[in-house]
């Protein structure tokens, strides 16, 4: 029987991770891939020398070179540079639209069925770009945010209110940044949405806490971003895709008139199943909610915009080179 094979693009932080809770689940092959010559490697060797101990025989690979990525089902793309102090946000979008770039070409070339899970920053425009090197149809090309921004609220609610984060369900719409939107009418305990059970300036304390919930992360840090819960959430997405479980959970995705918004990756409740992203839900929403959901997505829209520009760019740099 064929198995299912996962490539892991970038063997960092979110990367390792990732692949180590893949070979430890046993339901997929997986290649793990860095530019830094060994680094996959030495990743890989780790992580099979833990096999015997955890008992998983799952074949995985690490790599520098996209020939063993070959017939992917999956490829998840982590690879990027972190912002580094003097660096604007500008800088690092257009350091991350290049890598980003070159990886999906080489992607496109050895894995054309494959479905592409973005989880580099920023987020949604990252999405954009592999969206438009790859020209993959849109449920081919999805974005790992939402399940991490809605995991934080429920993490910060189960917190705040002492119960199982099992029976919490939340909702944040709209680009994975300061003006994400999580929605507390939508969000529940065992089913009863959180403002019957908390106080207004709560809900607005546990709704920053999440907006600053990757900021917040590394300011502990102080160098690097999160990795255990970016690396689950991508997890669950591979999971009910493999498994075609058609899971309604938030994602980045196509918007191509969904809340009124166009042409623009941003996060929204899809149903994910062996094709991608199956379905976008368009589920009704408050003005003032819309209004918060719009602004998020004109925020990608002119991330985008720069997005065109460095990829324009590097055509033309391109096609100077060759006349
Ligand atoms: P990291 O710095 O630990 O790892 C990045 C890896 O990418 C490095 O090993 C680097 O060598 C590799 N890389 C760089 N250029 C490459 C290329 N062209 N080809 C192959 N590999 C390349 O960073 P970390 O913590 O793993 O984060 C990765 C990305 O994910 C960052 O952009 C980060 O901001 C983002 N992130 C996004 C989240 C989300 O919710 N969407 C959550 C957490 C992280
Ligand atoms: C996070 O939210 C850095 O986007 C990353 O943790």
């Amino acid at each position: 029987m064929r198995r299912f094979k996962t490539t892991v693009v970038g063997a960092g932080n979110v990367g390792s991770t990732l692949a180590q809770r893949l070979v430890e689940k046993e339901f997929t092959d997986v290649v793990l891939i860095d530019r830094v010559t060994d680094r996959g490697a030495a990743k890989t060797l780790d992580l099979l020398q833990s096999a015997p101990v955890l008992g998983f025989d799952t074949k995985i690979i690490g790599t520098d070179n996209y020939s063993h990525t070959e017939g992917s089902d999956i490829v998840v793309i982590t690879a990027g540079l972190p912002r580094s102090p003097g660096m604007s946000r500008d800088d690092l979008l257009k350091m991350n639209t290049e890598i980003v770039a070159e990886v999906t070409e080489e992607i496109v070339k050895h894995s054309p069925d494959c479905i592409i899970i973005v989880v580099t920053n920023p987020l949604d425009v990252m999405c954009h770009t592999a969206h438009r090197v790859s020209n993959f149809p849109k449920n081919r090309i999805i974005g790992m945010a939402g399940i991490l921004d809605t995991a934080r609220f429920r993490t910060f609610i189960s917190m705040e209110l002492q119960v199982s984060v099992d029976n919490i369900h939340a909702f944040v719409l709209g680009g994975h940044g300061d003006q994400m939107v999580p929605v507390p009418r939508y969000s529940t305990v065992a089913g009863i949405p959180i403002p019957e059970l908390l106080a207004q300036d709560r809900i607005d304390a546990l709704v920053e806490r999440t907006r600053n919930g990757g900021a917040e992360i590394v300011k502990l840090l102080k160098n690097g971003s999160a990795y255990y819960a970016p690396s689950a959430a991508a997890v669950e997405m591979i999971e009910a895709i493999m498994i075609d479980k058609k899971k309604i959970v938030p994602c980045s995705a196509l918007c191509t008139g969904e809340y009124g918004i166009s042409d623009t990756f941003v996060g929204v409740p899809c149903k994910l199943g062996k094709n991608g992203v199956e379905e976008i839900f368009d589920v009704r929403l408050s003005n003032p909610e819309l209004a918060m959901l719009h602004a998020s997505a004109e925020q990608v829209k002119e991330q985008a915009a720069l997005v065109n520009k460095v990829l324009d760019g590097a055509k033309k740099g391109r096609s100077d080179t060759k006349a």
